[in-house]
């Protein structure tokens, strides 16, 4: 047998979202989470894992953005690697082992108009430029198996794409693991309108190269009858027979069919699992704002009113993925401020979703303190699958709860915590604070407190944009110029406003990929490229100094981007193609070396071959992809 469960973001212990655990950049740390999730599922029988969810995703409506690792493709492969390994640990005995499954391949992210399970247009270019490296390195790590998506790219759902399945999978990355389809994929094939039956669906699939029917009964109906007609050749069925065999020949379960029911036991739910849970969801905090250094707020010497209907809140934090999770486990803000601050005023004000406010309540415990923590956003239930929303602000009546708070005129630490980037200028704007929580697993609570009384000092950056208004999505950095910029050389067409901005709202979004501040102040000075001119099987060696200009240690996640600035097709204005996360007391200044091999640089030209062409680059060193220290090299042939 072997079982196949969905082991998200943890099983029993439950980490942050993934999206908050990118936001971490440390993919040290999310191997470990992985292998303490696999460690947990290997213990109640689970063998194979459906994740690491990798699919590149720019549209903050699309509910699953959860479930990823934002909108790059340079960190997204960083950290779907990290989770393959993590999953696929060597430490679990012959007959524990894990195999993973990256899903779902591929471009399912893309979805029109963020809408779940919507269609995908998507060129060949992009697909293999943005969305295909997560997998390709996935796969070449070991991963055991992936998963085929439900959506289509110009007319061919996921399941039953030769060209991806066969061609780019098979032939080109020569990757020979298992192939399952996603949940009924097979059978929507009919709906899709490609088959006219379940037959035919099977067909379909089986020919593209899906090695197992998850959940349709397509392969099982219709397989055999198929191949005695003449229509599948048997030989695909033993191929993929043969797939399915050693699978289960690598995870040893024909030799250890017993299961030690016992080991459970003394492993789900660990104290060194929870507290890994807890450095994940510290580290997954990304503090945007902070007016003043209103934080870190100092134990004993405020009064503190802690209000909004996510702040004792135990079931919401646990995120999308939390099957077998325990709700009890949950540490809310609450309970984290209560360790630092017994003299705490909680009121909730108001519900996530529904019209209930009690304002007079919430303005009386805003009036008695000296400052309020705010914990606001949306449920559980409001990301992940089939979760998609167009009005991305607060929900409910926590608009209501925000203004009047603001009204009373005392300062305001907002903590959001959600499954997407929300639209929340206003919210920026007014608190005084701004802390990123998203949906943290059941160590949030305390994480939280850790942050806002200053025990740990936050270091998250964001992993996808914040837009400003629902109708820039999707906004990303790694944008292309267009022919008419927003900024630098413009058009001799009629005025100079004739360029690719809205009327209405500036193009950028209101936090970008990799912002995310520190209780330090970091510096970077002294960028120098010791590679002026690079050869394209060379190494690009850039440096810069990053100085701790604070009395406080921190850790600072230091980023590179380049610019390929001519190329024969066009190339996105940023690119991250390096980060590393560093830590540094106070004071204290480091040098920080990157070495990027130049064949990391390139891109699929006008005959769809990857290539790094010759040319000049700019390169950027910095805290995130809107600053940073720049410089210039030169690829050679
Ligand atoms: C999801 C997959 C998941 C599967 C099995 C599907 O609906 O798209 O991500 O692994 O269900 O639960």
């Amino acid at each position: 047998m072997l079982i196949g469960h969905d082991v998200i973001h943890g099983l029993h212990t439950v980490f942050p979202i993934p999206l908050a655990e990118s936001c971490t950049w440390n993919p040290d740390l999310l191997e470990r989470a992985a292998r303490a999730a696999a460690i947990e599922a290997s213990t109640v029988g689970i063998d194979w894992i459906f994740a690491p969810m990798i699919d590149i995703a720019r549209d903050a409506r699309w509910g699953r953005i959860a479930e990823g690792a934002g909108e790059d493709p340079c960190l997204g492969t960083a950290m779907a690697l990290a989770r393959v390994r993590g999953f696929q640990t060597d430490d679990l005995p012959v007959g524990h082992r894990i195999a993973a499954c990256p899903k779902h391949y591929v471009g399912y992210g893309a979805a029109e108009a963020g809408r779940d399970y919507n269609s995908v247009e998507l060129s060949e270019r992009t697909l293999r430029d943005i969305y295909l490296p997560p997998f390709k390195a996935a796969l070449a790590a070991g991963a055991g198996s992936v998963m085929s998506a439900f959506n289509e790219i110009a007319g061919v759902p996921g399941t039953c794409n030769t060209f991806l399945l066969r061609t780019v999978l098979r032939d080109e990355w020569g990757w020979n693991g298992v192939v399952v389809s996603d949940y009924n994929s097979i059978g929507e094939l009919v709906q899709h309108g490609v088959a006219a039956d379940l037959r035919e669906a099977a067909k379909l699939s089986i020919l593209a190269g899906v090695d197992l029917d998850m959940e349709s009964g397509a392969y099982d109906q219709h397989l055999a009858s198929l191949v005695r007609d003449g229509e599948v050749p048997v030989t695909l069925v033993d191929e993929a027979v043969r797939r399915v065999l050693q699978l289960k020949f690598s995870l040893g379960l024909f030799e250890h069919a017993e299961f030690d029911t016992t080991l459970a036991k003394n492993t789900l739910m660990a104290p060194e699992f929870q507290a890994l849970a807890l450095a994940v969801a510290q580290q997954s905090l990304v503090l945007l704002k902070n007016d003043e250094q209103v934080l870190p707020l100092t134990a004993g010497q405020q009064r503190i009113a802690l209000i909004g209907p996510l702040a004792n809140n135990r079931a919401d934090l646990l995120g999308t993925w939390s099957m077998a999770s325990q709700a009890y486990a949950v540490e809310t803000v609450l309970h984290g401020l209560a360790q630092y601050d017994a003299q705490v005023i909680y009121e909730q004000g108001c519900s996530i979703e529904g019209d209930d406010l009690n304002l007079t309540a919430a303005v009386q415990a805003a009036e008695q303190a000296d400052v309020v923590v705010l914990v606001v956003g949306e449920s559980a239930a409001m990301s992940g699958e089939a979760h998609s929303r167009v009005y991305l602000g607060l929900p409910g009546s926590q608009p209501a709860l925000f203004d009047a708070l603001v009204a009373t005129g005392k300062p305001l630490i907002t903590v959001l915590m959600s499954g997407r980037p929300l639209v929340i200028p206003q919210i920026a704007q007014k608190s005084a604070a701004l802390l990123v929580a998203w949906h943290g697993g059941i160590r949030a609570g305390q994480a939280v407190a850790d942050v806002l009384f200053g025990a740990v000092n936050p270091s998250g950056k964001l992993t996808a944009s914040f837009p400003r208004a629902e109708g820039q999505i999707p906004v990303f950095y790694a944008h292309k110029a267009t022919g008419r910029p927003a900024e630098g050389a413009g058009t001799t067409q009629f005025f100079e406003p004739f360029r690719s901005t809205y009327l209405d709202e500036s193009n950028a979004p209101l936090f970008a990929f990799g912002e995310g501040l520190s209780y330090s102040r970091f510096e970077y000075s002294d960028l120098a490229v010791l590679t002026p001119v690079v050869a394209r099987d060379g190494v690009l060696q850039v440096t810069a100094t990053v100085h701790n200009a604070s009395n406080r240690a921190g850790a600072e996640v230091v980023q590179l981007y380049v610019r390929d600035l001519v190329g024969s097709v066009t190339r996105p204005v940023k690119e991250l193609k390096g980060f590393q996360r560093i830590t540094l007391a106070a004071d204290e200044q480091q040098m920080v070396r990157f070495e990027i091999p130049v064949s990391e640089l390139g891109f699929h030209g006008l005959d769809m071959q990857y290539r790094v062409e010759p040319g000049a680059f700019k390169v950027w060193i910095g805290p995130d992809s809107t600053d940073g220290l720049e410089g210039a090299f030169t690829v050679t042939a």
